[in-house]
């Protein structure tokens, strides 16, 4: 593939078949709902994330497994048919191609179940080889893959390459976890994963936020994504300095996805050398556009497509 030398991104991620649920309202435990409708479409943190860099227009290489199934052909099929380059994916004789179940409810959030299967299964020897050899302006990892991956990964670039990590799903935060920080330029957590991170609640205001950003004993930029409130910028995490991007006003059907489309806006902006806040800026209002349209990959190609966000004139990328 005939990359342009300036807007390189490579995601190490993760592909899934999504299988959504529209209900009324979100079930209580123990509660059954029925469903309004049902929808199956492709999914997958690092799959919406390299379709959505894709989309802004970076050349994307995917690094990722999907199962010897049905499922993953259509995945890889998908992936490609946006542009991405799939080359170096893998798919894993014995395991399923990663698979979620996500119930949205008539405001538009979520809830999100994720059967991992061949995600779990990526060789971090091939994900070392490769990158050891092939340069990217960018990287971007999530955790919905088997962390050796993602550590190899990061371990492997060269300095130049800015080193993007989406720490979800976070899970329980491992000593892993902890050291992929030391190799991670820009951290890209939402409110929930923050307050993990750094072992303090989820932050509910702008103090407690700093304090849990403070308390990551990291010297590295973080993007906090605060959903409907927007995000907050920490060029320097062991430092003060914090600037809030507003939200962009928008009334969302689907907030499937939109942190993914944010990560992938943001590795294009870094890729294309825009300066941070610049990226932050565009990507967060890529972002919230994409929660305008149904599905987490669907929403960035029917923004790259021109559609408009239902009932407004609203830019598109
Ligand atoms: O962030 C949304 C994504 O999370 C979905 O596409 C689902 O597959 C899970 O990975």
């Amino acid at each position: 593939m005939n990359r342009p030398a300036d807007r390189c991104v490579c995601v190490v991620g993760s592909v899934n078949v999504d299988t959504t649920y529209r209900v009324t309202a979100l079930p209580d435990s123990g509660e059954t709902v029925l469903a309004s409708g049902k929808m199956i479409a492709p999914g997958g943190k690092g799959a919406n994330q390299a379709v959505a860099a894709a989309m802004m227009g970076s050349a994307v290489t995917f690094l990722g497994c999907t199962g010897e199934d049905a499922e993953g052909d259509l995945a890889v099929g998908l992936l490609a048919g946006r542009g991405v380059d799939v080359s170096q994916m893998r798919s894993v004789a014995g395991a399923a191609t990663g698979s979620a179940v996500l119930i949205v409810d008539d405001h538009g959030e979520n809830v999100i179940i994720v059967d991992p299967g061949a995600n779990q299964r990526i060789d971090a020897a091939a994900i070392r080889r490769h990158l050891s050899n092939t340069p990217y302006q960018v990287i971007l990892a999530q955790l919905e893959i088997n962390l050796d991956a993602v550590a190899a990964a990061f371990e492997s670039v060269p300095a130049s390459t800015t080193v993007v990590l989406n720490p979800a799903p976070i899970g329980m935060v491992t000593t892993s976890l902890r050291s992929l920080l030391q190799h991670t330029d820009v951290l890209v957590p939402n409110r929930v994963e923050l307050g993990q991170l750094a072992g303090r609640p989820t932050p509910v205001n702008v103090d407690a936020m700093d304090a849990c950003v403070a308390a990551l004993g990291y010297a590295g930029t973080v993007v906090v994504t605060l959903g409907r409130d927007g995000v907050a910028l920490y060029p320097r995490a062991d430092r003060p300095d914090r600037f809030l991007v507003d939200p962009v006003q928008v009334t969302p059907v689907d907030t499937t996805g939109a942190g993914d489309v944010f990560c992938g806006a943001l590795a294009h902006g870094l890729a294309a050398g825009q300066d941070l806040g610049g990226a932050v800026r565009r990507a967060n209002e890529v972002a919230a556009l994409s929660t305008t349209f149904v599905g987490a990959q669907l929403a960035a190609v029917a923004l790259s497509e021109g559609h408009r966000p239902p009932g407004t004139s609203a830019p598109v990328p």
